[in-house]
Parts: C-alpha cells; structure tokens; sequence
C-alpha cells in the first residue's frame, strides 16, 4: 500500500510526516508499528522491571539533523551495534531531521518516554541543566584536536555533563558526549571583525552563554529551533546564524545566505541521553549491550566528525558564496571581546572550579 505521508489523508486532515509517525502513523495507514505506543517494551512474557528471557524491546532514538551528518551516522552506527549485539531482542528506530520530536518538545518526550533515546546538543539543555552550557563557551578550543582531551569523561567539564544532577533528577542517563566540531558563521554581509556583527540578526540555540557572546559582539541573537532556521534565512527574518560546516551544508544554509566566516568560535556537543527508567528496566545484558553500543558509536562519532565538517565545507566551497577563514589575528579579535569576560560572566552557573580548569590550560 502506499501511502503520501506528506498530503492529505483520507481522512480529510493535513499530516506532516512528524505528525504520522507521532501518531504511530503506521496506525493510521492500517499496519502495525512496534513500539509505537511509546513504552519501549516489545512483545514478550515478562512485565515485571529487568524483564525475562527473550523479551524484547524497541529503542526509539530521535534527533535533529540529517542522516548524514557527525549525529546521524553515529545513531546509525548506534542502532546496527546495539541490534547485532543484543542478538535483535533491541530495535532501534532512528528518527532524524526533527520529523518525529524537535528542539521544543523533545527532551519532554524523553521524560515522558514517548521516546527512549535523544542526543541533544548541549545548549538545549540550558534550562533544565544550565551548567552544561560549559560546552558552549566561547573559544575553549583552539583546534579539534584538543576536543577528546577537554571533554574526557574525567575532565572538569566531562563530569560537568556525565555526573550531572538536574539530568539524573529528569530522569535522564548520559550514554556518552557527541561531536560536531566547531561552529561558524554564515551572514548575509561580510563578517571578518568583531564590529561587523554589530546589529546583525543571527539564530543561535537557546543558550545564555551563546547569547552572552553574540551580545559582547553587538549582534541580536535570536533563539530559534534548528528545524526553523532554513526558513527564516530565506525570509529575511534572521540575517545570519551560526552552525558547524556540516549542519550548515545538510540544512541548505549556505544557499540563503551571501557570506561565510570560517570563525570556529565554539564548539557544537551532544550530550547522548537515555531515559533512566527504561535503561533500569532491561535485563542486565541488554543494559550492557546498549552501554557498549554508546562507546563504540562515541569513538565512531570522534573518527568521523572532523572529516564529515571538512568534507561539507569543501562542498559548500564549491558554491558561489564568499567564504573568508578568519586570520589566527582575526580569530584572536573576535576571542578578545569574549575571554575571559563571558567566562567569567557564567563562571558562578557552570562552576569556578571548570572554569579555572579551562583557564588554567589556556594559560
Ligand atoms: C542547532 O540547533 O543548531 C544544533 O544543535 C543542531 C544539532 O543538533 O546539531
């Protein structure tokens, strides 16, 4: 049966895709969609929590990126390793692109367990965890290469995101930390000096900190979710926005806009998340496999993400827009309004002691 998912339906409403699969759409075209009541759990004998042998149970692991992005090779990598290892008594069904949950609703979804598995980046995080606006700092790196290092489990802003109270209060376990790389900008004006933001309109995620900086820069963040931002850039609605170079080729950003600046003034992580309750639930070796899972798809994120950016941003190059990476002196201008003034402003929210840390390997 076919079924445009995209037009109407035959029962006289318009369905965005989100909206089926939400509805467990497979519901609304006559089939039947495992999991799709939300719970996780498949079919099986057992009820009661840890389950019992041969039970089942489906992951659903929402996002907002494309497929082909750092974030959704990774959940791909994820599900293969966590159904090969869990022998198919886990399913994992990856919804990207924002199509089944986005910015605004997803976290809820998770606490709700509408869905089992998110990888958020950390500024979306910022009012129910604001200290893991750590990773949004301006300027805490310099090159990737420092990345594994300054996010390491056992770092000061690793246990910020891994031992992370307000998550664990939510409800919320964290399977690993993500990477997209570094973000840039993209305007529809030439942007190489800290004065040319001055009035720009430029999206950032829901971060004070992002907020904080792009202040310092005389420009007018505007907070949007991701899933918008296409949008908005063609109407005129934002002048600018900032992303790394693989969001930015994925989503189509570079086409509505005249300029790119190679800034690298922060990073972009993902905090991977699982719904507590349910982890707990599962027997034992499942909790294992879906722990292993998470490390080999971190280490697998790690490998891929900085050639991913790099090959997005030689496609983007490709384009007609007018691309300027910014001089190591450039770079130094625009981190000079920022550090230390907005570490220091968000120092007493994140912890004086991470922000110590960050100086003290700066110095
Ligand atoms: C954004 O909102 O710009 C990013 O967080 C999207 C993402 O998840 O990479």
């Amino acid at each position: 049966m076919s079924f445009d998912i995209q037009s109407k339906d035959s029962l006289g409403g318009r369905y965005s895709r989100r909206d089926f699969l939400r509805l467990g759409g497979a519901g609304l075209a006559g089939a039947t969609l495992l999991g799709a009541a939300g719970c996780g759990r498949g079919g099986g004998s057992d009820s009661g929590g840890g389950g019992g042998d041969g039970e089942s149970f489906t992951i659903k692991l929402s996002h907002v990126t494309t497929e082909d992005t750092p974030k959704g090779l990774a959940s791909q990598r994820f599900k293969e390793l966590v159904e090969e290892k869990s022998g198919g008594r886990i399913t994992v069904e990856v919804y990207p692109n924002s199509e089944l949950y986005g910015d605004e609703d997803e976290l809820q979804a998770l606490q709700s367990g509408s869905v089992q598995m998110l990888a958020p980046s950390s500024a979306k995080f910022t009012t129910i965890a604001p200290e893991i606006q750590v990773l949004d700092l301006p300027f805490i790196f310099d090159t990737p290469e420092e990345i594994p290092q300054v996010v390491s489990e056992d770092s000061a802003v690793g246990r910020a995101v891994f031992e992370n109270q307000a998550l664990a209060d939510r409800n919320m376990k964290v399977m690993g930390l993500w990477d997209n790389g570094f973000m840039q900008l993209t305007a529809n004006r030439e942007v190489i000096q800290p004065e040319d933001m001055q009035g720009l309109k430029v999206r950032i995620q829901p971060s004070d900190v992002i907020q904080a900086q792009m202040e310092a820069w005389g420009a007018e963040p505007t907070p949007m979710a991701f899933a918008e931002v296409y949008n908005a850039l063609q109407q005129g609605v934002i002048g600018g926005q900032e992303n790394t170079y693989s969001n930015i080729f994925s989503q189509n950003f570079h086409t509505a806009q005249s300029h790119m600046t190679g800034s690298a003034h922060h990073y972009l992580g993902y905090v991977l998340v699982i719904n507590n309750e349910f982890f707990n639930g599962l027997p034992s070796e499942l909790q294992q496999n879906v722990s292993e899972a998470a490390n080999e798809a971190t280490s697998y994120n790690r490998e891929i993400a900085l050639e991913e950016n790099e090959e997005a941003k030689q496609q983007i190059l490709e384009t007609d827009i007018q691309f300027t990476e910014l001089s190591s002196e450039q770079r130094q201008a625009f981190k000079d309004v920022v550090v230390p003034q907005v570490w220091d402003e968000y120092a007493d929210v994140i912890g004086q002691d991470i922000i110590q840390e960050l100086k003290e390997r700066q110095a």
